[in-house]
């Protein structure tokens, strides 16, 4: 990779990030006209966003001085973008046509596996056990392409939560059950307990060879042989796909089975749809990079402490904890890869519901509460139910509640509105100034064609290679996950001192108290 100068430099030493800091300030927050760049055939809507001409070639500036073209072709190229862990961040070839030989060989394996369990009729339940990357995306595909008709039961179990093994688990037949263990490192202690829990399950049941209903999807074949597994069992993928990357590989082997290896095909085909527009598109039309700089202008120029997601389509309910893990941990971290403090704000916490559950629960606070926070409107033009009046009323309230961030509502327009609704000027003057909106309020609108595999492979990858941008122009490694390491460790030597081991630290005052009165109350 280029790694001249500026690549490295901490961004608030660099002219071109003032002189972006600078356009925005001066911009209004709005393009004058409609500002819409299409990609992987969606119309993304960045009209609700700070905007000028120069607020476009100070983002460019700072990109070059980023070495943007050359980090983007690095991560195409499979070099070690993730630095702190010394490798490749290679999710886009995990969706290349011709991939390299051992992608494809996984591939293959998968579909067959997808494919004779469906002849054979095999598998009526899958019990798809995993959490966080190796999870959410899984849950995801299912929620949005599963609620037509599926003839298999899906059941997720993540938490450690012996409630999520139970609820998981009830009332299925363990004999026409396949567990799915995915976990990319296969160490993690969430998904191997409860992988526990599902083969005894299992062999309360009377099966006497439970292990002949596993499959697991890791990247550490090894421990899953050592647990048990046949190598035919084992689905792999590689230490250089981030678990927040991982739907792409077979991993999403359960949405297979579950939904269709036609599915997991178009995913990948929308995906790859974005990677090209990315990787091809001038930066003032690319849609990851437009997203990107937009996002950075609100949360350390603006100052917007969150990004809220608002898709509007139900099906998509678990776009945000896909999105919420995508972005916080990817962008959750205050150094640089030099490990130098970075001195703006950096990833937004990212937050949301589908709309219109949305407006009936937060939409207040966007519009009127002291903070507010940029949204990304997400819709489909068109439906795929039988409804046109829903649909209508859907992308109405959409439309409406972006409209109403944006431009607001002033003092005199409400006042005129209160007046004509017949209310003497007095009271017509109170209520008007709690019916003020200060609009300005950022916001993006990303509109699918519909909501097709292909469209839902775009939109990820939009949002995977959005990410990368920020990392890039923060100057901070998006690929790893230190913070969540810690807490991993932590609750290992705090689970061996619950069960009586002394402690390996010492803890807090209050830690320990918690300690000692659970071990001691327990039965
Ligand atoms: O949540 C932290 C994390 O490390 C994620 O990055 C990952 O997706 C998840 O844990 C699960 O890890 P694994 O797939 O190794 O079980």
């Amino acid at each position: 990779m280029n790694t001249e100068p500026d690549f490295h430099k901490p961004l608030t030493q660099m002219p071109q990030w003032h002189a972006y800091v600078k356009a925005i300030n001066a911009a209004p927050r709005m393009a004058p006209a409609p500002r819409i760049v299409e990609a992987g055939g969606m119309q993304i809507d960045l009209t609700a966003q700070t905007y000028s001409p120069e607020v476009l070639d100070t983002a460019t500036a700072l990109l070059q001085a980023r070495n943007f073209n050359a980090a983007r072709q690095a991560l195409f190229d499979g070099e070690p973008v993730n630095t702190t862990e010394n490798r490749a961040a290679w999710h886009t070839q995990l969706r290349a046509p011709r991939p390299i030989e051992e992608v494809a060989e996984e591939r293959k394996r998968a579909l067959e596996f997808v494919r004779r369990s469906d002849s054979e009729r095999r598998w009526r339940n899958i019990v798809h056990i995993g959490i966080g990357g190796s999870d959410w995306g899984v849950r995801l595909v299912v929620g949005a392409f599963g609620y037509a008709s599926m003839w298999r039961n899906i059941r997720f179990v993540a938490n450690i939560d012996g409630h999520a093994v139970e609820g998981g688990l009830a009332g299925l037949d363990p004999r026409e059950t396949l567990i799915v263990v995915a976990t990319k490192s296969f160490k993690t202690a969430e998904t191997l307990e409860n992988a526990k829990r599902a083969i005894e399950w299992m062999q309360a049941a009377g099966i006497t060879k439970p292990l002949n209903q596993v499959i697991a999807v890791t990247a550490n074949p090894e421990a899953a042989q050592a647990w048990g597994l046949q190598q035919s069992q084992i689905f792999r993928f590689w230490d250089w796909v981030g678990g927040r990357f991982s739907i792409w590989s077979a991993v999403g082997v359960a949405a297979g089975l579950a939904v269709g290896p036609d599915v997991v095909a178009g995913l990948q085909s929308g995906a790859k749809a974005m990677d090209d527009h990315f990787l091809t598109s001038p930066i003032q039309e690319n849609a990851p990079v437009q997203l990107a700089m937009a996002g950075i202008a609100n949360r350390s120029i603006l100052d917007y402490g969150s990004l809220n997601i608002s898709a509007y389509d139900s099906r998509l309910a678990n776009l945000i904890p896909y999105i919420q893990q995508l972005e916080m941990e990817s962008l959750g971290k205050s150094v640089d890869i030099n490990g130098q403090p970075i001195t703006v704000p950096t990833g937004p916490a990212v937050w949301g519901m589908p709309g219109t559950d949305a407006q009936h629960t937060f939409f207040q606070w966007l519009h009127q509460g002291s903070d507010g926070a940029p949204v990304d409107f997400i819709a489909c033009q068109h439906e795929d139910h039988a409804w046109k009046e829903h649909h209508i009323q859907l992308l109405a309230h959409c439309l409406a509640q972006r409209e109403a961030l944006m431009n607001g509502k002033t003092f005199e327009q409400a006042l005129r509105e209160n007046m004509e609704s017949g209310m003497s000027e007095t009271d017509a003057r109170k209520l008007a100034k709690h019916k003020v909106h200060p609009g300005g309020r950022p916001s993006n609108l990303i509109m699918m064609p519909s909501l097709t595999p292909f469209s839902l492979g775009a939109l990820l990858a939009l949002y995977e290679h959005k990410v990368f941008v920020q990392g890039l122009v923060w100057g901070l490694n998006p690929f790893d996950q230190w913070g969540v390491e810690y807490g991993k460790v932590l609750a290992t030597d705090i689970t061996a001192e619950l069960k009586g081991a002394a402690a390996q630290a010492p803890h807090d005052a209050s830690t320990r108290y918690w300690i000692e009165r659970i071990r001691s109350q327990m039965e």
